[in-house]
């Protein structure tokens, strides 16, 4: 979602800027920037990329040293300069993560008072709250907390005040915000990867503490004076991320996972996951948006096969809504890239009001719901720079397959014999990947087949009906091309009805107990004069004439580990389709890779 970064150091606009382009990566549709110069407050703002802003900054340098900058993902008005950040009413200036929920009451009160509006934001209420409250002779602390006790919803914000005294303000309600006090300056965020090298310590503030940011200190300003900030050690500000050698971070992460993979496979953290008490569990429950959701749909198939419990999975914007029922001796698993989904960290907080114990399965440390859940467990993916999730699926999967063997050991559900074989699988599975994408130029031809189609069915069986939704929604997500994915054998309840030669229907067909079964799927496709893709074993080509670019042959793959390897050719295919359309596979409209509202 938006991103917020502020600076109050010498040449404050040097580090917002470099901020705002660490945070392109979360996706954004426009930028701008405030900064107290010359004892004027200054916005400059643009749409579209970051380069847009720097065009028109480098038209009108600016000097200062306190600045506040913004990237905006659109949600209440269209993506234009005049819904960009900041919001500034006089000398206050505002950058907003989150939605404000009463903000036309609020708009409405503000204008019987007199303010006139720009903007078809949310936000903007908040810089003509606080300075109606600083009209009334209040402080800018007092104007400022006011402001908040007004404001329903979630934010994030950077407040900047020109007044006698000439500060920048942090606060947040449910949104993220990270301080750093550096040695050349103070910083805040949204993030922790925006800040830049000088920012070793970092804070996490916490709801509705009031931050006061001075090139010479950071000071809470609300609650007990005397409190002191804790830092803690910033894990990102070090790494410099770039994609190598790869046309895109896309591209980088896929080819990732292999090393990743066997990392996992050697190191294998078992320690951990054996903390868990599997053998008096009652009930998983597994809660998760998007990717991680599927992640969460091959697990349920894990467990329960090879540990005998039983799962739930829920997707996250549901889960509080829908009157769970949450039994005794029951574990709920929150799984979350980012960590700061806003409807995952909402189940979360309610499933805690509810007493039940909770898990994180997170990729950044330190993030919200890897803070707020009773217990975490990291996936160590590294940074996912790509908007669409790769690596992090397929550590996510491994993190879970890792559990599930230790949950079949606690059990006794399978024999030993069997719990060994699976970790052997899991040792292979890296070096089976590796053959996947050797091939990789093989699905090239699948894609370039695919970019003349603007709709297409994908169909899986058993645990890889998800990697068939999770395929779907990667092709949706960077080709722009419509994607629906199902259960092989639900083609013939409904969506058999869409087919002709204008729908392609890729299948997922390994060597597995369902291949006859999904054989016969394929026949109804092929009755219908719909153009088949097949990723799949070499068996089935023997039977089905297919062309070149109909088919991406896997290699032998135990069944355990089939979802993991799967989803190799189905990452690949939406990048190539992606790339072969010209679109822009690491930042693709209208997604975020923080998605901090609900
Ligand atoms: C994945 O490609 C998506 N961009 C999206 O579905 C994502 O997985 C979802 O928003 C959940 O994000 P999280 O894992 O950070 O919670």
């Amino acid at each position: 979602m938006c991103g917020i970064i502020g600076a109050v150091a010498e040449s404050a606009i040097n580090p917002v800027l470099e901020g705002l382009g660490r945070l392109e990566y979360r996706g954004y549709d426009s930028s701008g920037i405030s900064i107290l110069s010359n004892n004027e407050i200054q916005t400059i703002k643009a749409q579209g990329k970051l380069n847009n802003l720097k065009q028109r900054l480098s038209m009108q340098p600016l000097e200062g040293d306190c600045c506040i900058g913004h990237t905006r993902w659109a949600t209440h008005g269209k993506a234009n300069v005049t819904n960009a950040h900041p919001h500034q009413c006089g000398q206050v200036s505002v950058v907003h993560n989150g939605i404000i929920e009463n903000y036309l009451q609020l708009k409405q009160q503000l204008m019987q008072w007199g303010h006139h509006f720009n903007s078809s934001t949310d936000s903007e209420v908040i810089p003509h709250l606080i300075n109606h409250y600083l009209a009334q002779q209040m402080s800018q602390e007092e104007a400022i907390e006011q402001t908040i006790n007004q404001l329903k919803g979630s934010y994030a914000l950077g407040v900047l005040i020109n007044g006698a005294s000439k500060n920048l303000y942090a606060i947040k309600q449910g949104s993220p915000l990270v301080i750093s006090q550096g040695n050349n300056g103070a910083y805040m965020a949204s993030d922790a990867m925006a800040l830049g090298p000088d920012s070793g310590k970092i804070y996490y503030p916490k709801d509705n503490e009031l931050i006061k940011l001075n090139t010479n200190e950071i000071k809470l300003c609300s609650g007990s004076l005397n409190k002191k900030i804790h830092y803690i050690n910033n894990k990102h500000c070090t790494k410099v991320i770039s994609k190598g050698d790869h046309s895109s971070f896309m591209e980088k992460e896929i080819f990732e996972q292999v090393d990743l993979l066997k990392r996992l496979s050697v190191n294998n953290h078992t320690g951990e996951y054996s903390t868990i008490d599997f053998i008096n569990l009652n009930k998983i429950t597994i809660i998760a948006c998007g990717t991680s959701y599927y992640a969460a749909s091959v697990a349920k198939t894990w467990f329960e096969k090879y540990a005998n419990i039983l799962v739930e999975i829920d997707i996250a914007s549901e889960y509080r809504y829908r009157s769970p029922i949450i039994i005794d001796n029951e574990l709920v698993i929150f799984v979350s890239q980012s960590g700061e989904t806003a409807d995952t960290l909402a189940a979360l907080r309610y499933a805690k009001s509810k007493q039940s114990q909770t898990l994180a399965l997170v990729n950044v440390a330190n993030s919200t719901i890897a803070r707020e859940a009773n217990f975490t467990f990291e996936i160590f993916a590294g940074p996912e720079i790509g908007v669409a999730s790769t690596k992090a699926f397929t550590c996510q999967l491994a993190i879970f397959y890792k559990m599930a063997i230790e949950a079949a050991k606690q059990r006794a559900f399978i024999d030993d014999v069997e719990v060994k074989q699976l970790a052997l699988n899991f040792v292979q599975l890296p070096y089976i990947m590796e053959k996947v994408l050797q091939r990789c130029t093989d699905m090239k031809k699948m894609a370039r087949k695919l970019s003349h189609y603007s709709n297409a069915l994908f169909l899986g069986r058993g645990s890889l009906t998800a990697i068939a939704q999770e395929g779907a929604l990667k092709l949706k997500e960077i080709s722009y091309i419509h994607a629906e994915a199902y259960a092989a054998g639900e083609l013939k309840h409904g969506p058999i009805a869409l087919l002709d030669e204008h729908m392609p229907v890729l299948v997922i067909a390994p060597k597995n107990a369902l291949t006859d079964k999904l054989l016969s799927n394929i026949q109804e496709v092929q009755a219908r004069n719909a153009p088949l893709l097949i990723i799949g074993d070499s068996s089935i080509r023997e039977q089905i004439n297919l062309q070149e670019d109909e088919f991406f042959e896997l290699p032998e793959i135990p069944e355990s580990i089939l979802p993991i390897i799967s989803v190799i050719p189905m990452q690949l295919l939406a990048l190539y389709t992606a790339q072969m359309l010209g679109k822009n596979v690491d930042q693709p409209r209208n997604l975020a890779k923080s998605v901090t509202v609900e």
